[in-house]
Parts: structure tokens; sequence; C-alpha cells
């Protein structure tokens, strides 16, 4: 699928590696104007030295943030308006995976941590970016999710929850800022090959092979998504062309989840 960004100002949070970087590569090889952000300096311009080594005139540019710190925010967005002299019309809401906790060996500080994390920080960052998008009359916001928001894993409680929250977020603010052209959905991310979840089975090489092999092999397309194929529907949400998908929550699995709705 071509697609062309060109005009457009996007901004993918937590984007230096994984799936958030692929995002904010491909925008940008296709014309837009991107913001990557994350925790690290050094993460961020290996990221955005790779990006342009691809593509020499690309326009990108690092912000930190710790999604984490809420007061972060609020800056990421004056920080990231101020910079290009523009609204930003594409908001890929990306964030870190949570802690692997089952539900009793939860604590206080974990749920906090989670609740800013992943659930507040998209909240927040989303009001952030529409009033901008609302005097455009355009705008894009996509929230990145998993399957566990459908179907709860038992050791990942802190994803299972935030994740439902983000998508029930979205939908309640699609009710409300539909009329202005803008559009939120969610994706509920299925296994994508990345460095999360090579670190979510180990640090051994061969247990991350037979291991990877096990989970393909419970995948009905018998293998675990490239981040490039994973990321085809985020573009495509991105894009002027998927301007009547509004509120929905899409699941990108390779048919994993035993659902059909
Ligand atoms: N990969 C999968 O199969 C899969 C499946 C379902 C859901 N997901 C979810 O999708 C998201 C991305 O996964 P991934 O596989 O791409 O992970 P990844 O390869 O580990 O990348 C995570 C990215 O998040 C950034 N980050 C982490 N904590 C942050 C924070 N507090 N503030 C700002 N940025 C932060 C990291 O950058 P710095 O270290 O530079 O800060 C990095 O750029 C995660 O939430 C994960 O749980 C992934």
């Amino acid at each position: 699928m071509k697609f062309n960004f060109r005009n457009k100002l996007a901004l993918v949070t937590a984007s230096s590696k994984g799936i958030g970087y692929e995002i904010a590569k491909q925008l940008a090889l296709n014309g837009a104007k991107v913001a990557i952000s994350s925790r690290s300096k050094k993460n961020l311009v290996a990221a955005r030295n790779k990006i342009l080594k691809e593509k020499k005139n690309v326009d990108c540019r690092y912000f930190l943030c710790d999604l984490s710190k809420l007061n972060q925010i609020d800056a990421l967005q004056k920080k990231v308006t101020k910079s290009f002299k523009s609204n930003i019309d594409i908001l890929v809401n990306n964030s870190g995976g949570p802690k692997v906790l089952t539900a009793t060996k939860t604590k206080l500080k974990d749920w906090s941590f989670a609740l800013n994390n992943n659930l507040l920080s998209s909240i927040l960052m989303s009001q952030k970016v529409i009033p901008g998008m609302k005097k455009n009359k355009w705008g894009r916001i996509i929230n990145l999710t998993s399957t566990t928001a459908k179907e709860p894993s038992p050791s990942l409680v802190l994803s299972n929850v935030t994740r439902a929250g983000v998508i029930s977020f979205g939908k309640s603010l699609s009710y409300e800022i539909g009329m202005y052209g803008i559009t939120v959905n969610s994706i509920l991310t299925g296994g994508v090959l990345t460095d999360r979840i090579k670190s979510l089975i180990g640090k051994d090489k061969k247990k991350i092979s037979r291991t990877l092999k096990k989970i393909a092999n419970n995948i009905p397309v018998k293998r675990v998504a490239n981040p490039d194929e994973f990321i085809q529907i985020v573009l495509f949400l991105c894009s002027e062309n998927s301007s009547y998908i509004n509120g929905s929550a899409i699941t990108v699995d390779g048919g994993v989840s035993k659902s059909i709705f």
C-alpha cells in the first residue's frame, strides 16, 4: 500500500525501539514530519540516525519523555509543537510494556506505575493534541494496546487492566471528536518480533529461538509478526483513507485470539 503523509506532523511516543520505532520510521519515509520520544537520549539518537540512513532528507526530531512521569506529557506536546511550529496531526500512543505479574502479586506501587505509564499517559497525551487537531479539522489518534485487553493473560494483569482502559477511553473520546474530522482507534497487538518479546522469554539465544518456534506453532499463520508487516494497519489508520474507521479496536495477532469480536 502506498502512503503519503506529506504536510503532516506525527508524534509517536515510546518510539526509540520496537513497534513504535517501526511506525515512526515508516511515517517519516512516507513523507511525514516525525517526532520520536522515549526515556533515553542514546536510544533516540540511534533511532533517528537509523531513519536518516534509510532516507537522508526526512524531518525526524527526538524529544525526551518518560511516560510514567505525567508532568512530562504536557512538556512533550509543547516542545514538539514549538520545535516544528505546527500542531500535531497524527498521535500514536505507544508505551513500554508493564511488569509481568499475576493479580495477587501486584503491589500498589506496581499499579501506580502501570496506570501512569500505560493508561494515563495516553489519556493525557490525547487530550493535549485535540485542540490543535480541532483547529485543523483533521486528526488521527491511534492507541497501541494488546490482545490482553480482550483475552486477559494470567501473568499480565497490569497489561490486562490498563490496555482495556486505553481502549475504553479511546471509544469514549471518539463520540466527542469524530465531528471534527478526528478519528481515534486502538490496536490490540499480538506477537511482534521485537526486543520486548525476546526479553520476556529470557537471555539465552537457543531458548529464545525454541520458545518463538513454540509460540509460532500456536498462531494460525504459524509465525510471530515482523514489525514491518504488523504496522501496515497503523499506517492505514494514520492516513486520509481511514476516515470512516472511528472508535474501533482492531486485533492484529495472526488469528491467535479465540473470540470472534
Ligand atoms: N512485541 C509484542 O509482541 C507485543 C505484544 C503485545 C503488546 N505489546 C506492547 O507494545 C508496546 C511496545 O512493545 P515493543 O515490543 O515494541 O517493545 P520494545 O521493543 O521493548 O520497545 C519499547 C519502547 O518503549 C520505550 N519506553 C519504555 N518505557 C518507556 C517510558 N516509561 N517512557 C517512554 N518510553 C518508554 C523504549 O524506549 P527507551 O528504553 O529508550 O525509553 C522503547 O522505545 C509495549 O507496551 C508492549 O507491551 C507488544
